[in-house]
């Protein structure tokens, strides 16, 4: 007797936490869609299905999320994955920085780190299927480089050797829109990493001049000093017909100088990208240049700075 009252009790002081829990409901806004992203039908529903719950301002929780204490977790994801991430309103940045932001998503799925597992833990049906991932890759991936006839690979190959070979460089080359010089010598500088992305096919290598290097054995990476550049070449990857995959075509190199006073206006940086063989300034003027901040804005904290170099990140 005396136990089934000790039960009831309990059950009763339970059912008081839990309405209690309850009563701390603060509000999830939903503010407007000003700039949903600019993707095929077939891409935004999965996105719409799998990402919109976290990352746009049409969150729809099922009445199981709507309950505490599930609800103030899903409540703080959904804040902060807004914040990393909005399709309601990326439609507002340039088209690079949206398809950057899906491939990078693309990325995160294959990694198994979208959507959160903590989520998927509990939504057991919330996850990318292989189709679907099948589909977003689909949409970001260029038709590949067919093995290349022997003229046009022997001309990337005369190509790449010339660019290897060459200081300092042989034709006149126009500072970018906004005034940012090109800067020949970057060819000596050492290599800081290099990267390969599977949607565009292409090779990349960046290149960090003295100053660069000094900040990364001295650890000082996470505010570059003035005087720092850092350029990027992308060529296209070329597949040898053997099974191997060499550089093609040149397509590209990209610097980022900085200077906190000078540049001050640009995030510290100086921006400038020079495309093809005669390394024509990109863009049509010097707007070019928000295309690459907004898309070096993920990583403020480090400056602007993607690169991790190896060995510097402790
Ligand atoms: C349950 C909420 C939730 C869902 C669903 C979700 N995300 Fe996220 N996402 C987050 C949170 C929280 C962050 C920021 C923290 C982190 O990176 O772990 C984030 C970060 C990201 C980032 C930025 C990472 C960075 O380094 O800035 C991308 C890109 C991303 N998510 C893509 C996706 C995609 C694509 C989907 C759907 C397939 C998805 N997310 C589904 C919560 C979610
Ligand atoms: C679509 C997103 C995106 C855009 C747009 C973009 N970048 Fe980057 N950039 C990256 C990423 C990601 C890296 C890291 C290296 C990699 O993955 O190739 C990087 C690396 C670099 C680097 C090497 C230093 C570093 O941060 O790691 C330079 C230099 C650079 N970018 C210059 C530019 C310039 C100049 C522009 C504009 C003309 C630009 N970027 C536009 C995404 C972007």
């Amino acid at each position: 007797m005396t136990r089934m009252r000790l039960l009831t009790g309990t059950g009763i002081a339970l059912l008081l936490i839990g309405g209690a829990m309850q009563a701390y409901h603060p509000k999830l806004e939903s503010p407007p869609v000003t700039a949903e992203i600019q993707v095929p039908d077939e891409v935004k529903q999965i996105l719409r299905q799998r990402c919109y719950s976290c990352h746009s301002n049409e969150t729809k929780l099922p009445w199981y999320d709507n309950l505490a204490p599930a609800y103030w977790i899903v409540r703080s994801d959904v804040r902060e994955g807004r914040e990393h991430v909005n399709f309601s309103t990326i439609g507002a940045k340039p088209a690079a920085v949206q398809r950057g932001t899906l491939f990078e998503s693309v990325n995160l799925i294959q990694l198994g780190s979208m959507p959160l597992p903590r989520y998927l833990a509990v939504h057991r049906d919330a996850g990318v299927t292989p189709d679907e991932l099948v589909t977003l890759r689909h949409y970001l991936e260029t038709p590949p480089v067919q093995p290349a006839a022997p003229a046009p690979a022997a001309a990337a190959e005369t190509q790449f050797q010339h660019w290897i070979a060459s200081n300092g460089t042989p034709i006149q080359v126009q500072p970018e829109w906004n005034g940012v010089p090109f800067l020949p010598e970057y060819k000596n500088w050492k290599p800081v990493s290099s990267t390969e992305r599977w949607d565009n096919h292409t090779m990349r290598q960046i290149f960090g001049n003295d100053i660069a290097l000094e900040a990364i054995a001295d650890g000082k990476i996470d505010n570059w000093p003035d005087g720092t550049v850092f350029a990027k070449v992308a060529w296209l990857q070329q597949p040898d017909g053997k099974g191997g995959i060499t550089t093609g075509a040149f397509q590209q190199v990209e610097l980022m100088i900085k200077d906190s006073k000078k540049y001050a206006s640009t995030e510290g940086w100086g921006w400038g990208r020079w495309r093809g063989d005669d390394l024509k300034p990109y863009g049509k003027d010097a707007a070019f240049q928000n295309e690459c901040i907004s898309c070096h804005e993920p990583v403020a904290h480090s400056d602007h700075v993607y690169t991790m170099p190896i060995g510097g990140a402790q």
